[in-house]
């Protein structure tokens, strides 16, 4: 991290302005691989669910020969959007609209009344127009823009990080989305940043051993180990150990540039994925996998209905979500949750960034990655 000084490199208004999410959109989302969902959001034949990256709305869908692909979700006709939500297109891909037909490799196969009322239309030239995508893990990514490098080499040594985790092999306990009043900016750096662990988090995370935090980063990505103390076990003691990972496996956490969080445990295996809506509202969406075992415990958190969910969850979903979301009625710092202490203090940061009152003041090492994160987001933008 030699090329990032230890100081916040972004204004405020980068946190703040609607031109700046705009450029962020255009400059970096349009133009990174960014994660779309899991491999087995898409398992069958025909599955598709839409998304949207940098304004782009997307189709990502498995054809019938079992590849994923990605398509920009506009009709060539008159350019409507095709599709919404997920499902499963049991043929063809029809716009509502007018009725235009494309199979699953994209090709425009049907025009309602293309003998008689149409001159021409060479229906060749009018396939849905294709976005890269890639996995890795059972992660899928999508790029919008068509000269990107390829998903490997953008990962860069990111995989030579991570630990021995194999998510196809775990299962989904928990996915529970929370809306942040922050930048998404703020999320990230806030994933990365050392230095408030033990401030805010010394109750909530008793078992990690902040002493041993060490960063490392390639390219555009960045990763932490840290420790656990002795006797403890990472992650949540309400789920197995995760086969093929040693137990006194700490914590690694990962940046997936531009904003994919992962967290790996020796019980647990969990992404962070951190959706931009407006300069000051994202959307963290988080899911956690662990061993198949969990399921035939006696001890899942489901969600309790008769209680409120905490006012920052959007949705809240699987046998295990109710850990996160059944919580009691404190304030956040006292709620023990460290996902409610981060979300207090990722909207008090944005206010403090909103009143614009001053700069940052100083950072120190614990918030090196902080620097580089922001330094990455630069060298996409280009000047100030
Ligand atoms: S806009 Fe899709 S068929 Fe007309
Ligand atoms: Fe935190």
């Amino acid at each position: 991290m030699k090329d990032s000084p230890i100081r916040q490199l972004l204004p405020n208004r980068a946190y703040t302005a609607v031109e700046w999410f705009r450029r962020e959109q255009k400059e970096l989302f349009a133009r990174s691989w960014t994660f779309a969902c899991m491999a087995e959001d898409l398992k069958e034949a025909g599955d598709y669910l839409c998304t949207e990256v940098a304004a782009h709305p997307i189709i990502l869908l498995r054809d019938r020969e079992g590849k994923l692909r990605a398509f920009h979700n506009v009709c060539r006709h008159r350019l409507s959007r095709l599709l919404e939500g997920r499902g499963t297109l049991t043929r063809a891909i029809t716009c509502f609209y007018h009725g235009w037909s494309y199979d699953l490799t994209g090709a425009l196969v049907a025009v309602p009344y293309e003998r008689t009322r149409f001159d021409e239309v060479d229906k060749s030239c009018l396939g849905l127009v294709p976005v890269q995508i890639g996995e890795w893990k059972n992660l899928v990514f999508v790029n919008p823009d068509p000269k990107a490098e390829s998903l490997e080499a953008w990962l860069d040594d990111l995989p030579t990080r991570c630990g021995p985790h194999r998510p196809e092999r775990l299962v989904e306990v928990a996915d529970v989305r929370y809306r942040h009043r922050a930048n998404w900016k703020i999320l990230i750096e806030n994933f990365m940043d050392g230095y408030h662990l033990v401030p805010l988090h010394g109750r909530s995370i008793p078992d990690g051993d902040f002493s041993t935090m060490k960063f490392s980063s390639g390219g555009r990505h960045w990763s932490n180990y840290r420790g656990v103390k002795e006797g403890r076990v990472s992650g949540n003691d309400l789920f197995p150990m995760i086969e093929g990972v040693p137990g006194d496996f700490g914590a690694n956490y990962h940046l997936l540039f531009p904003n994919l969080c992962v967290f790996e445990t020796a019980t647990t295996w969990m992404t962070f994925h951190a959706i931009p809506i407006a300069p000051g509202v994202t959307d963290a969406h988080v899911r956690i996998r662990t061993a198949p075992e969990a399921l035939d415990r006696k001890t899942q958190a489901p969600v309790d209905e008769s209680r409120p969910l905490p006012k920052a969850v959007v949705h809240a979903k699987g046998p295990y979500s109710g850990m996160r979301v059944n919580l009691p009625d404190l304030h956040p710092l006292e709620s023990m949750s460290v996902m409610l202490e981060d979300i207090y203090a990722c909207e008090a940061m944005q206010q403090g960034l909103e009143s614009d009152v001053c700069g940052i003041g100083a950072m120190c090492d614990l918030e090196a990655p902080v620097a580089f994160f922001q330094q990455r987001v630069l060298d996409h933008l280009g000047t100030l």
